[in-house]
């Protein structure tokens, strides 16, 4: 059965964008990025294990619109995020004589799509950029909403800017080429969307999850989409995460210490972290009251059924202590006036933030999940 392109709509004025979700859009790139640019020629910044794959299928999409099309092929890995590749892409895209018309193709997954969003923010002060997101977790999450930015030594995605990409085009037959465990792990931001804000949407993952992992074209537009119109309606209500973009922070705060405590690497991957912080979150929000146990048990319940991390014991190796963990969320960059804000639940799609936790209680949460 031929399956229909979606098209969620980012309402932000003169910044507003279209994302299209969708088969077999890499190859009609050309003329969907037509509607938005006359521009002859395009770059392109990549890393090697896209490019292998898809990056000719999105030169042919190019040039069949009459685009032709430079690319930068970056390593693969978060450790391309970094100074000097910053430095690298954006030297690239000087000496393609880059102008502030043109548009820049972010194509790869999350770290190509920050760091390409990035460099394309601070060049001739703000040349516009098209996101190609090609993992799951980038298609739900990084490439929309405007986040760009590089890690520091100094901690993840410290230097960075919001800027809104003009297009995102989020190719669903690309997600075939990926790994079951990278899969799962863009999953775990797909079922955070359904804990932050719609009960239904969780229950109907509880119901198609499977089906999805297991390659479900339909389904995965169905949630590619619903995920994007989450997302897209929080960042209308809040740009610049002053308040409500918060709520996409569900199960970050535990995830960044795992994180950190992990050394961000193979041991844990983000969504990963964010599966097990979500499962977290809302324990913890069951033990002061606030959702029912039932909620907890439900969502381990899906995220066991859907073969993904849930419990500290997951991880492979040694965590450190509860309060290590604790110290090292005091550290994450959502702390405002020296506190640590949660995204705590009052029950499946019923999350909220709030600085009022009492410490001794997360303390204990965490040293009776690391026993
Ligand atoms: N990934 C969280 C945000 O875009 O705000």
């Amino acid at each position: 059965m031929a399956t229909k392109m979606e098209i969620v709509h980012v309402g932000l004025g003169d910044r507003a964008y279209d994302i299209h979700i969708g088969q077999g859009l890499l190859g009609r790139a050309g003329e969907l990025i037509r509607t938005i640019s006359d521009r002859k020629r395009m770059m392109i910044v990549t890393e090697e294990n896209v490019a292998a794959l898809h990056l000719k299928t999105l030169q042919g999409g190019l040039a069949a619109a009459g685009i032709e099309s430079e690319a930068l092929v970056l390593p693969a890995g978060e450790s391309t995020k970094s100074w000097p590749y910053f430095e690298q892409t954006v030297e690239w895209l000087l000496a393609q004589k880059v102008e502030r018309k043109d548009l820049v193709i972010a194509f790869g997954g999350g770290v190509i799509g920050d760091l390409t969003g990035f460099a394309a923010a601070t060049m001739r002060r703000g040349v516009g950029f098209v996101q190609i997101p090609t993992s799951l977790l980038a298609q739900v999450d990084s490439s929309v909403g405007g986040k760009t930015g590089i890690n520091a030594p100094q901690g993840k995605n410290l230097i960075g800017a919001f800027h809104q990409p003009s297009l995102v085009l989020a190719d669903v037959d690309v997600l075939g080429t990926m790994t079951n465990r990278d899969f799962l792990s863009g999953y775990g931001e797909v079922v955070k969307y359904g804990l932050l804000g719609d009960a239904g949407f969780f229950e109907w993952l509880e119901q198609y999850g499977p089906k999805l992992a297991a390659g479900d074209v339909q389904a995965r537009i169905s949630a590619v989409k619903r995920s994007c119109e989450m997302k897209a309606d929080i960042v209308e209500r809040d740009e610049t995460e002053q308040g409500d973009r918060a709520l996409l922070n569900l199960g970050h705060t535990f995830c960044h210490a795992l994180e950190a405590a992990t050394g961000y690497g193979d041991r844990l991957l983000h969504g990963e972290g964010v599966a097990i912080g979500c499962a977290l979150a809302f324990e913890l929000s069951s033990r002061l009251g606030l959702c029912s146990q039932e909620d907890p048990s439900r969502v381990r319940a899906h995220l066991k059924a859907m073969g993904m991390k849930v419990d500290l014991s997951d991880i492979e190796g040694d965590l450190p202590s509860a309060e290590a963990l604790v110290d090292l969320m005091a550290q994450d960059k959502k702390v405002v006036d020296g506190q640590l804000r949660f995204i705590l639940a009052r029950g499946i799609g019923e999350a909220f933030v709030t600085a009022d936790v009492p410490m001794d209680k997360v303390v204990t949460l965490l040293r009776d999940a690391l026993d």
